[in-house]
């Protein structure tokens, strides 16, 4: 059989290219639905774009790569497509926008829109061995548990990244772009729950604060929970992506609040209180308690049964400070199993950055979470997905 072209993977870069490749597209995957993460996405209402999306919010070994493609397929295409399917939205947070019904919403558009274009979709179809001959792609697969062979002048490698296999995540956009001489930039889960080896923080579990969290640099205020495994929360999530091994966690468990100053003042307010009591005023009573018996190395000495009155000032300063930049190191991540994305994915040195084509190869595209591109936590990865499907699109 031969098609113009032949898309692989059927998630939310595939289906938006296939809407905008022409004609003769055939999009495979080896899933039973097309766009399961989609379906899942933002709580199963898709957190669909950013409003704030800017390439800064992007990590990739090149940050310049994502500028072209965001910049000609930007948040407000998106909103106005979702617009014209009469998907009702809102925004959340931060700019994040979901959809104020279900994420199938947004499937069902994506499967309208390639309908219009002309796409077919074959699934539950696993891909085999490829091959070009100067001309056209050759590709062995099977459908349904028969064998076919797919001539195709395009081929656009969609397949994502290696985030939840049970999910049918799988590394062939790797492998595939391996084969033509791609470079890869060594994939790591990202956006995921931090790890320690010890379960430290088993007693916080569900404990959940307002907090900065910093790792390599880069600071998210936003919320940090407890887990028996670790932390998680949306603050530790973005951090994750900048973590790595072996490397130092800072929290700031109070940000916006000067806890030294604040504490210095409650010694004149309240100076027969403890130091437990008057902290519990700013942070959860559980996690004052924690810090007291497992973090108490910077609480000034005495500070179990002196009242507040008999601390020093420099002391409860120390102590605001210390709270402010709590250090940790973890052990690891919760990897691929629970991971959002994936960093690192095919080196966009191979790749052009207005066409997604491989440069030395330019009927050979990758879009999506495959490429060396990964968006923070809030819509931000889906954009990059529909902004580089668009975009690989256009140039065919
Ligand atoms: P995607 O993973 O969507 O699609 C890849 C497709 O390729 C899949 O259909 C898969 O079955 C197929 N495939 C893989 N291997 C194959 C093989 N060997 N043969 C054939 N087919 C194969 N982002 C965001 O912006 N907002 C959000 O709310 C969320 N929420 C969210 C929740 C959860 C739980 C996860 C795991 C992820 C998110 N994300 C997100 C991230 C977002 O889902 C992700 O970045 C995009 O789906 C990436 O789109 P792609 O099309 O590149 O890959």
């Amino acid at each position: 059989m031969n098609v113009n072209t032949l898309i692989l993977g059927a998630g939310a870069a595939g289906m938006m290219a296939a809407a905008h490749a022409g004609t003769e597209v055939l999009v495979v995957d080896h899933a039973r639905a097309a766009g399961e993460k989609i379906r899942i996405s933002g709580g199963g209402r898709c957190n669909f774009t950013n409003l704030h999306t800017d390439p800064a919010r992007f990590l990739s070994r090149n940050p310049h790569f994502a500028k072209s493609a965001l910049s000609r397929y930007t948040p407000r295409d998106f909103v106005a497509l979702v617009d014209a399917h009469g998907i009702a939205h809102h925004e959340k947070t931060l700019g994040q926008l979901f959809c104020d019904g279900s994420a199938k919403q947004i499937v069902a558009m994506l499967r309208t829109e390639m309908d219009r274009a002309g796409a077919r979709l074959w699934l539950q179809t696993e891909v085999g061995d490829i091959a070009h001959d100067g001309a056209a792609f050759r590709v062995d697969l099977v459908r349904e548990g028969r064998p076919v062979t797919v001539t195709a002048r395009h081929l656009i490698l969609a397949t994502g990244g290696k985030s939840i296999p049970k999910m049918g995540a799988t590394d062939l956009s790797y492998r595939i772009a391996a084969q033509f001489g791609l470079p890869l930039v060594a994939p790591r889960p990202g956006l995921v729950p931090l790890t320690f080896t010890d379960d430290r923080f088993a007693a916080l579990a569900g404990t959940a604060l307002p907090t900065r969290a910093s790792a390599n640099g880069t600071a998210f205020a936003e919320a940090t929970l407890f887990t028996h495994r670790g932390l998680s929360g949306p603050a530790i999530l973005q951090a994750s992506s900048y973590w790595t091994e072996g490397g130092t966690l800072t929290l700031d468990l109070a940000p916006g609040t000067a806890l030294g100053d604040a504490l210095v003042t409650a010694k004149r307010d309240a100076a027969r209180k403890t130091l437990t009591t008057v902290l519990s005023y700013h942070l959860p009573t559980k996690l004052v308690q924690y810090l007291a018996t497992h973090a108490s190395d910077d609480w000034p000495s005495g500070w179990q049964t002196a009242p507040l009155a008999t601390l020093p000032d420099a002391a409860l300063r120390d102590l605001g400070a210390a709270l402010h930049h709590w250090h940790l190191i973890p052990s690891g991540t919760e990897g691929y199993r629970t991971a959002e994305v994936t960093l690192g994915g095919i080196d966009t040195a191979g790749l052009n950055s207005r066409t997604m084509a491989a440069k030395h190869l330019p009927t050979l595209y990758a879009i999506g979470e495959a490429v060396d591109v990964t968006g923070w936590l809030g819509g931000y990865n889906f954009q990059w997905a529909w902004a580089s499907g668009w975009a690989a699109g256009q140039a065919i």
